[in-house]
């Protein structure tokens, strides 16, 4: 009786679990295209919620609307991201663009001198850089999407 009861408790606690992983995402058609230009940071980035950030760049999944360099479990923030951070930089779809597009130029700008920084890629494209931050956009509190 006592095992029975547990097996179905057990039951209705796998099908939960099947549920939970199962959730399917549905992103704005706007984010589609996204999706696909997100494949060319993926060398160094992650977009799933619940995995860390690799040695090689932060974990973007929640990084819009987020204050630069804040990745806690990313650990290799250059100075130039640092001093962006400091300053208060905030990924906006402006900031985002603008930095990616060129991140070099982006960061001593907002630094106001010469500095170091890391990420040794630029997406000149700027329908692509608008398609890929409209996904980020619309994968942050989604974690089911990446
Ligand atoms: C060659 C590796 C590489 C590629 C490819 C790359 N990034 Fe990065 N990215 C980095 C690194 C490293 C950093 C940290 C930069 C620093 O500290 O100066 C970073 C930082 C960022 C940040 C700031 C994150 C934060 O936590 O503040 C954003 C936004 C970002 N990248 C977007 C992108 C997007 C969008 C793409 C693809 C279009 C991309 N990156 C492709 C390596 C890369």
């Amino acid at each position: 009786m006592l095992l029975k009861s547990m097996m179905a408790g057990l039951a209705v606690a796998v099908i939960a679990a099947g549920t939970a992983t199962a959730a399917e995402c549905t992103l704005p058609p706007e984010a589609q295209a996204g999706k696909t230009v997100s494949n060319l940071c993926k060398s160094c980035h992650v977009f799933e919620a619940d995995k860390p950030s690799r040695p090689t760049g932060p974990n973007l999944h929640d990084v819009y609307g987020r204050k630069a360099g804040t990745r806690t479990d990313f650990t290799k923030y250059s100075e130039g991201m640092q001093g962006a951070s400091a300053a208060g930089v905030v990924w906006t779809d402006d900031k985002i663009s603008e930095y990616v597009a060129d991140p070099k130029a982006f960061l001593v700008k907002v630094n106001g001198k010469e500095v170091k920084h890391a990420m040794i890629y630029q997406l000149k494209d700027e329908q692509k850089r608008k398609d890929v931050i409209a996904f980020l956009k619309a994968i942050k509190d989604k974690p089911e999407c990446n």
